[in-house]
Order: C-alpha cells, then structure tokens, then sequence
C-alpha cells in the first residue's frame, strides 16, 4: 500500500493519497479529501487494464468540484425539498444547493471533508478506515453525526464499503459512494453502449425538481426496465415524461429485495466491447441512476480531457430521495443508541464474449 501527499487544502489541511493493490489486478487510489475514490484500474479480456472511474489529477480538481466524482456523500445523500423537513415536532432547514433544494449534504458535505484515515490489513484484504465527524448544526443538520467508511479491497476484485454513523442527536443520515463508472476507460467516450441490468421492478418517478413524488412506480413498458439487460443508450431519448424532466436517466429505483438488510446484487454494468463489467451488491433499499446529463464537456478531468456529456454512470445505492418528508419511504433518520450501518460491494470482474 502507497501513501503519498495529495496537496493542502485551502483551510490549511493535508490530503493523502492511497494506493491499493489487488492480486485480480484491479488496483485503487483513495483520497482522504471526500473519501474519494481517485481511480480504480479494472482489467479487459486481454488483462488490459484502464481506469474506469471519472476523477480530477489533481487536489484543485476535487476543491472545485460539483458533480461529486468518486467521493463519499452525506449526511444526506440526494435531495431533501427545499432543504426543510420536520423532526419530532420541530422544523429544520438546511443549506440549500441544488435550486430551492438541498443536494448531497449541502455545500460543505462530507465529500468537503478531509477524512482521518487508518490504512489495514486483514488476512488477504487490505484497506483503509475513514472517519469524519460532523458537528451539530452542519448545514442545518441537528446533532452531531460520527461517520466512519471503510473500503476493503479484496484479492478477487472486489470493493467492499461499509458504511457506519452514530448520532447525538435524533438527524436524517443517508450516505453514498458517488463513483461514476465508464468501463471502456474514462476520457474514452460516453456509456451510453454499456449494458445495465437493475434488480428493480420498481422506481421513484419525480417531479420538475427532481424530487420523488412520492409514488413507486413500476418499471415494466418503461424505458426505466432494466430488469433484462439492455444498453443505457437504447431508450435514454424516448419520448417519456420522466427521461424528459432529467434530460436522461436521473432517478432512484427500489431495489428488489426478498428482506431488508439483506445484501443483494443492485446492478449489473457492462462494456461489451472490453468485457470489463461491475456488479453492485447492497444492503441500501435504492440505487439512483445518473447518466451523467449535467456534465457538459466545460470542466477537465483526469488526463487533462474534458468532462464529457454522458461520459459516466453513477450508480449510488441508497435511501430514496427526500425520505424525511416521505413518510412511506423507508426511514432515514438515525437515532442516539441506535447504529446507522449499510454495505455496498463493487465487483469488478470480466465477462466473456
Ligand atoms: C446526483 C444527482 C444528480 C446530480 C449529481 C451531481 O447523482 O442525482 O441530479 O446532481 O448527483 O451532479
């Protein structure tokens, strides 16, 4: 495992850089700036290895940042409806970011944050423990939030995330890893040719803020039907409301899982070309689908090429978007005494022809 400075943030605060390596080839950068996610170098058919993530080069890249590459989000992960929600009878508002609405945390989320970082060793698994505290009143947030993430690599390939937060004060958590995948190599093109399939039957559909309605909605007829393999491309210019109000695929789709807290395969992605493929396992009951439609080719990324339309999947497992004002939706709010716990595994493989 390497460890090697990344820069000083603007506050004055060292980042460090981390490079772990897997006997499958698949090797990994981490930053402790965002928890992010730097790189992840996957093989081809031909062990051919490419980098399959969209990042920055550099430290300026991620302070700048407002797509959220590779880094982890909280302490709400996705929009709360104009940053208000009510709690045990009291009414908070946070920061607002995205609109009226509040997105990802808020302006200085946990992807903001320089994480404490413990580098481990278990058994063949290497990895690294992150820890943030968020104080009361972040962004508007009440209570004060532990959050600790660890990512362990294994030697099969696979990226396990586990993620933990406690409270010291009753407060909505919802945290997520917001890598955007391009299995072909990123700077190479968009991912519209690579195969998605999704365990889900059904998805939130939502309004003109992007904002779940409230309805769960099912997928089949749907250009939202990915429960048989079908490319990301195929159906994202159809003539449907909801592809319209996202400019693509944009939306949190539930999970089909036989019990809660079981952990089970989300997603499957693939490039066929390369064969290069991602399976996503999680515990989390959503998964949004972001094809990237905000990304506009203005803002340069890894390799000095620019952030290109389309040209990255985000596949963030989840709680459902604006949950605290959704009482129907599976709970998000965490509790002092109780343990806020969810895993998320990406396994990078290679599929044959
Ligand atoms: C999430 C949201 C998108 C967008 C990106 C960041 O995935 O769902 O609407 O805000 O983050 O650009």
């Amino acid at each position: 495992m390497l460890r090697e400075p990344f820069g000083t943030t603007p506050e004055g605060h060292a980042v460090e850089r981390y490079t772990l390596a897997s006997a499958s080839g698949v090797t990994i950068n981490v930053l402790t700036y965002g928890g992010v996610i730097q790189s992840v170098f996957a093989p081809d058919r031909a062990g051919v290895l490419a980098d399959v993530t969209l990042g920055y080069d550099t430290l300026d890249g991620y302070l700048r940042d407002k797509s959220y590459l590779g880094a982890l989000v909280g302490r709400y992960a996705n929009r709360i409806r104009a940053g208000r929600f009510s709690l045990d009878g009291r009414d908070y508002t946070l920061a607002t970011n995205a609109g009226t609405n509040h997105l990802h945390g808020g302006v200085r989320g946990f992807n903001k944050a320089v994480w404490m970082c413990e580098p481990f060793a278990e058994g063949e698994n290497i990895g690294l423990v992150l820890g943030h505290f968020s104080p009361d009143g972040d962004e508007g947030y009440p209570g004060g939030v532990s959050a600790r993430v660890s990512y362990t690599l294994t030697p099969d390939g696979e990226i396990v995330i586990d993620f933990f937060a406690t409270a010291d004060a009753p407060t909505p958590v919802n945290l997520t890893q917001h890598s955007y995948f391009n299995l072909a190599g990123t700077g190479v093109g968009d991912i519209l040719d690579h195969t998605l399939e999704l365990s889900a039957s059904r998805f939130t559909p939502v309004d003109a803020q992007l904002i779940p309605t409230g309805e769960l909605r099912p997928v089949q007829g749907t250009p939202f039907d990915f429960t048989t393999p079908e490319t990301v491309g195929a159906r994202i210019s159809d003539n449907d409301e909801q592809l319209r109000l996202a400019g693509g695929y944009d939306h949190n789709f539930v999970i089909d899982h036989d019990a809660m807290s079981e952990l089970v395969l989300a997603a499957r992605l693939t490039d066929p070309l390369s064969g290069r493929g991602l399976d996503i396992h999680t515990t989390e009951p959503g998964i949004q689908c972001y094809s990237g439609n905000f990304l506009d080719g203005t803002v340069t990324g890894k390799g000095g090429l620019p952030l290109q339309y389309r040209s990255g999947l985000a596949l963030e497992t989840q709680h459902f978007p604006n949950s605290p004002n959704e009482p129907t939706f599976p709970t998000t709010i965490l509790r002092p005494g109780a343990e806020h716990r969810s895993r998320t595994v990406y396994h990078f493989v290679v599929r044959p022809t």
